[in-house]
């Protein structure tokens, strides 16, 4: 896509993982790149958007004409997607496979190894597309499913209890979609719709994407 479309849009992307530390050299991770987050942003801003991309940690160049915000940890990414999201956004897409738990307490120093069994308390990391659904100048909200099984139908389940206007489901179980390939497949599932998207890469993707969702957030604005 290219064009207008969305001058005078701003559009809050999260994208790749997030690093919840144990103690300064260890944490819980994923293996998110960014690939689909970074792919959404540089087809936003051809399309006339004012970008922020909340990236957690991955190696991709910054793209440019976004605003990038490195963040680390699902507590720091939340601050900064809410921020912004008060700053004012029209779009908000949570392509970033944040840690659903972080460890209870982060050490100061590096742990030492000791005992055969070692336990690590996690706690549950707060919902970051949940609240910036439910803040208050609400931005139009897309999310991402990562599913194993069942996609559509847990696809289905998170539009509803996250109360967002879109999600797109992806199967992680595949190796040649999802985390860290270099293409996708997906569906876009809205309350009426559900628009299956072929695999290709994922920057092509990422037009068809913007495409839709700026079809999809049209049709908010005009009634
Ligand atoms: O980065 P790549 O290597 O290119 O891979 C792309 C991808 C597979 C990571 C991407 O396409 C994708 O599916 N992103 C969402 C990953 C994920 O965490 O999905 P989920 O089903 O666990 O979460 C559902 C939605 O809630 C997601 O939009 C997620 O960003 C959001 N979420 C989840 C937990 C949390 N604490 N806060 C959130 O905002």
């Amino acid at each position: 896509a290219s064009g207008g479309e969305l001058r005078y849009c701003n559009v809050v992307i999260t994208a790749g993982p997030t690093r919840e530390r144990i103690d300064p050299v260890r944490y819980i991770s994923n293996d998110s790149s960014g690939k689909m987050g970074y792919a959404l942003a540089e087809a936003a801003v051809s399309m006339g958007a004012q970008v922020t991309l909340i990236s957690g940690p991955v190696s991709l160049p910054r793209p440019s004409g976004v605003k990038v915000v490195n963040v680390e940890g699902a507590l720091e990414m939340h601050a900064a997607a809410l921020a912004a999201v008060q700053a004012g956004a029209d779009i908000f897409i949570s392509a970033a496979a944040v840690a659903d738990y972080r460890p209870v307490t982060t050490a100061d120093q590096k742990m030492k190894k000791s005992a055969e069994q070692l336990q690590i308390a996690l706690t549950r990391n707060p919902d970051i597309l949940a609240d910036v659904a439910a803040a208050p100048n609400a931005p139009f909200t897309v999310g991402f499913a990562a599913e194993t099984q069942k996609v559509e139908e847990y696809a289905r389940g998170k539009l509803e209890r996250k109360n967002i206007n879109l999600i797109i489901a992806n199967d992680v179980s595949r190796k040649d979609i999802g985390f860290n390939s270099d293409d996708n497949e997906v569906s876009l599932i809205s309350r009426d719709e559900v628009i299956p998207i072929a695999k290709q890469s994922k920057q092509a993707l990422a037009g068809q994407l913007m495409s839709q969702i700026v079809r999809q957030y049209q049709k908010t604005q005009s009634t």
